[in-house]
């Protein structure tokens, strides 16, 4: 029997891991046979969507990380019975831009109370921490290669990138020390996001495709040639999966795995989406430019060589319109 624990669990992609563990039943865990799952706990400082905390086998903490998790809390104790925790807890890259303090708070500090908490009573869970791309990025004496691979120093340029850097070393000096066994995952931009826009610079990149397939109008803060690395929503949760499946030897060390990605320029995406939608679906956005998100967006590298995710039997999204048929599969249930 499994524990699992998911951080950020009421947001996008916490919420689909923890259906498809719910509907699943069982998860693999660190090269072990598939075990049945026995209790599913979600942390998040917004409210859990309903059908999750419907189920009997969730048990659901609403607040921040750093709160919840402090040492003489029972949330804390509960902490350390999880076998397998995904930190996907975040605040996400134009907040921490915006907000210095909220990024230390929610990222850093956030992090440090939950691997002091998973340590605490020696049981040593399996962490996947969702990492990002926004760890990497160019700078005058240090430019970015033309493909980043699995040897690519991070350099970041932006606070959350920062923070997510420092937590995967964080993490790793933990799993050097035997006391979590941890694997950092660095995603794609997930695309395409359903719902509301959230405060990610790349959110555009969901809301030129997801608006326009509702009939709404959507923004481009940057150049149709502009150039993105991304993943759909189901290969970014089988990848968290598959790391926390992969046995310590199959994962490969200490350092984060940079997910497969499917490399498209926004001109791309939209000629998919007018290929599933019609001409119309193209005008209905409007071109903004931004140079604060475009800066942000053009420093994250956009072409990647993922051989240690192939090694795990990773593979990127075959092409832009089957990401987009995947969105539309979701949202017809
Ligand atoms: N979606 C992407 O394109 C993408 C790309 C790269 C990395 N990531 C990372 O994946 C993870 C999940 O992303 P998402 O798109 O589901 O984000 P999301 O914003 O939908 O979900 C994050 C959740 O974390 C919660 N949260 C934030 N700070 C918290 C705190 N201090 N304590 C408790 N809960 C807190 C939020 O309420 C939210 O529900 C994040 O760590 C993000 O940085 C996402």
């Amino acid at each position: 029997m499994a524990n699992v624990l998911i951080t950020g669990g009421a947001g996008f992609l916490g919420s689909r891991l923890g259906r498809e563990l719910l509907a699943a039943g069982s998860i693999e865990v660190a090269g072990q046979a598939a075990a049945p799952l026995r209790r599913l706990m979600l942390i998040d400082s917004a409210p859990a969507p309903q059908d999750l905390a419907a189920d009997a086998r969730v048990t659901v903490l609403e607040g921040s990380l750093a709160a919840v998790l402090n040492e003489s809390t029972a949330e804390a104790r509960a902490v350390a019975d999880a076998d397998v925790i995904f930190h996907l807890a975040a605040a996400v890259s134009a907040e921490c831009e915006a907000d210095f303090d909220l990024g230390i708070r929610a990222n850093l500090h956030g992090a440090e109370a939950l691997f002091a908490a998973g340590r605490r009573y020696g049981r040593v869970p399996v962490v996947v921490f969702a990492s990002s791309v926004a760890v990497f990025g160019a700078s005058a004496e240090h430019p970015l290669p033309a493909v980043v691979d699995d040897q690519t120093l991070p350099n970041p340029q932006s606070s959350y990138g920062t923070q997510k850097v420092m937590t995967e070393f964080l993490l790793a000096d933990y799993t050097r020390k035997g006391l979590l066994r941890g694997r950092a995952v660095r995603l794609m931009t997930v695309v395409v996001r359903p719902g509301r826009p959230n405060a990610a610079a790349s959110g555009f990149l969901s809301g030129i495709i997801r608006e326009p397939l509702a009939g709404q109008r959507a923004t481009c803060p940057v150049s149709p040639e502009t150039a993105a690395a991304v993943g759909s929503p189901a290969r970014t949760v089988a990848g968290l999966l598959r790391a926390a499946g992969a046995s310590d030897s199959a994962w490969g060390g200490l350092s984060a795995m940079n997910m497969p990605a499917l490399t498209v320029t926004v001109a791309d995406m939209i000629a998919a989406l007018e290929r599933v939608a019609g001409t119309g679906a193209p005008e209905l956005i409007d071109w903004v430019p931004d140079a604060r998100i475009a800066s942000m967006v053009s420093s994250w590298p956009a072409r990647f060589q993922s051989d240690r995710a192939a090694r795990l039997g990773l593979a990127p999204d075959p092409d832009f319109d089957s990401i987009i048929a995947l969105h539309l599969a979701d949202m017809r249930g």
